[in-house]
């Protein structure tokens, strides 16, 4: 087991450590790897791990710890964790059922197409990013509460770790302390109250942070269920928050919200079967299509990170993410062709596109013919003894979202409103560009990159997977699965080795940091345009080895940690 002390300052020498939540906020360590057979919980912060191990073993399964991993998050992990944004949830029940819960953000009943132009017609990209017309109305909440109907425990008893966690607060990491100190100024813009994230001296890892406002918010989401966030004080609460910052997102959109339970996106490659999540999530669709192109060659007698393995892999994104920016939205507003994209006749028609050796160019491929993310989102995977599997991503869009905190309730407000197509061919934050597919219209869903997945062997989980990273999410969670099932990487390799994305559009290959230089110098020459980029994603990831050990993951690029017993 790898593990990372944090250096943490003693500042406060209570300790929770009574017999419902034995978890010390206040000396804690990150964990990289687990193994165990019991169960496993890996998500971005070591307290929000810790809470979902805790849950399994008071009884609870893995829907149980994945709703009090992602409360727990929304305290502990403000950049992304929330309760004022969205997710997905992908579920496969050891009864063999497979479940996916859509509880995406949608467009308030304001909103309309043309909200971020300016009057000369060009977009006002501060308006779909930061500050209250931002924000989706969010889904979270509603999120927790459909899951909850696949869960064992009270959801008083899910939720009472993040009242914790928020009521006496949990020592902050190094990295949690820069992350707030640089955005000390814009939070300051765009909330209209005190925040507990703002404060006259600098932020530094062993500070507490406590959260008093937030943990009343989960007092009534606790005591008053669904209701306790889209009716009442905290629904009061964000209207007038509104009505400060000249938002949109009223009353009645906040009591319309629901979360669905869709048909999962469902797909074989080779011996395995693939859970994930469908539409408004990009990656139900582009998953589905990479795997089906790249099952056409032998990938892995190319050899893992040969230039002809990434040259492949990259001109397949590229055809991949032609057809995300023409074709695909929220199918309740708009008809998109999945069945058609994924046809075995399509994707041969596509492949025809492709040339071995040589790089393509974005602005020859377009969309084909059919017949008829600062990138803060966060991913959590949990595998409990019984074979239930949860796959969750869930996301504020930005790090720390529209950085609105909503006055008097403590959380803050998603900017997902920028994931729609301000205006056809406008790249958003993420740089992906898009149409009418995704046109921004009242209550529908913003497309998402968003693509936690499940992989069974035998009908049995195997791989639970995800990760942050805006759009880079889709090829990330491609590329996570090409090194475990072609490449034979260990878990810990599939994970942290350096990776690369294409998206079409900008037509250049993103690498991180540490991309092997041989590598970029081979696909240059093939007339690649490479661009080295910070960090991408944060993979959490568990795999269930021969004999039924689970081995969990935390990514090394965070705070991420990997917890089990
Ligand atoms: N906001 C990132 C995504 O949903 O793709």
């Amino acid at each position: 087991m790898k593990r990372i002390a944090l250096l943490l300052v003693l500042v406060k020498l209570v300790v929770v450590t009574h017999a419902q939540h034995p978890i010390d906020p206040y000396h804690y360590t990150i964990q990289k790897t687990f193994r165990g057979k019991n169960g496993a919980v890996v998500s971005a912060h070591p307290l929000a791990s810790q809470v979902g191990v805790m849950i399994l073993k008071k009884g609870g399964n893995a829907v149980d710890a994945a709703i009090a991993t992602q409360l727990a998050l929304a305290v502990v992990y403000p950049n992304a964790g929330n309760i004022g944004g969205g997710g997905f949830f992908v579920g496969h029940l050891k009864e063999g059922k497979n479940i996916t819960i859509d509880y995406r953000e949608k467009a308030p009943g304001k909103a309309h197409r043309d909200m971020y132009l300016k009057q000369d017609g060009s977009p006002d990209l501060e308006k779909s990013q930061n500050g209250h017309l931002a924000a989706g109305v969010p889904g979270t909440v509603a999120g927790l509460f459909a899951s909850h109907k696949f869960a064992r425990l009270p959801f008083k008893t899910l939720i009472q770790p993040a009242i914790d966690l928020a009521e006496k607060g949990f020592v902050i990491t190094q990295a949690e302390a820069n992350a707030l100190n640089a955005r000390k100024a814009i939070f300051e813009k765009y909330s209209t109250r005190p925040t507990a994230f703002v404060r006259d001296i600098p932020w530094k890892g062993g500070d507490t942070l406590v959260q008093k406002e937030l943990a009343q918010t989960l007092i009534r989401i606790r005591d008053k269920g669904q209701k306790g966030f889209y009716e009442g004080e905290t629904a009061r609460m964000i209207v007038e928050e509104m009505q400060r910052g000249n938002g949109i997102i009223s009353y009645d959109d906040l009591k319309a919200y629901q979360a669905v339970e869709r048909t999962p996106s469902t797909f074989k490659y080779k011996e395995y079967d693939l859970v994930t999540m469908p539409l408004p999530s990009s990656g139900g669709v582009l998953l589905p299509m990479m795997m089906k192109m790249t099952e056409r060659f032998p990938l892995s007698s190319y050899g893992y990170m040969s230039p002809k393995a990434v040259q492949l892999m990259v001109e397949i994104e590229r055809l991949a993410y032609a057809d995300r920016a023409k074709y695909l939205g929220d199918e309740d507003f708009y008809k998109v062709p999945v069945k058609q994209l994924l046809s075995d006749k399509y994707i041969t028609e596509r492949l025809k596109l492709y040339q071995s050796d040589t790089a393509g160019n974005s602005t020859l491929i377009h969309e084909g013919v059919v017949e008829g993310e600062s990138e803060e989102t966060t991913h959590l995977s949990v595998l409990d003894k019984d074979g239930n599997a949860v796959s969750v991503t869930t996301t504020l869009n930005n790090s720390y979202g529209s950085f609105t905190v909503v006055g008097g309730a403590g959380f803050i407000l998603n900017d997902e409103m920028d994931d729609f197509s301000v205006k056809p061919g406008v790249p958003n934050m993420y740089g992906a560009v898009g149409g009418e597919a995704n046109a921004i219209a009242p209550g529908k869903r913003m497309l998402s990159s968003m693509t936690p997945t499940i992989v069974l062997k035998g009908g049995k989980p195997y791989i639970v997977v995800g990760t942050p990273g805006g759009t880079t999410i889709t090829t990330n969670v491609y590329m996570t699965l090409m090194n475990l099932l072609e490449f034979n990487l260990s878990a810990y390799d599939a994970v942290n080795k350096p990776r690369f994305h294409m998206q079409w559009l900008p037509d250049q290959v993103d690498i991180e940091k540490n991309f092997p230089e041989e590598l970029k110098a081979a696909l240059e020459k093939m007339g690649y345009k490479t661009r080295i980029r910070g960090a991408f994603g944060r993979t959490e990831l568990i795999k269930v080895l021969p004999d039924g050990t689970m081995e969990a993951v935390g990514d090394m690029r965070g705070d991420d940690a990997a917890e089990g017993w």
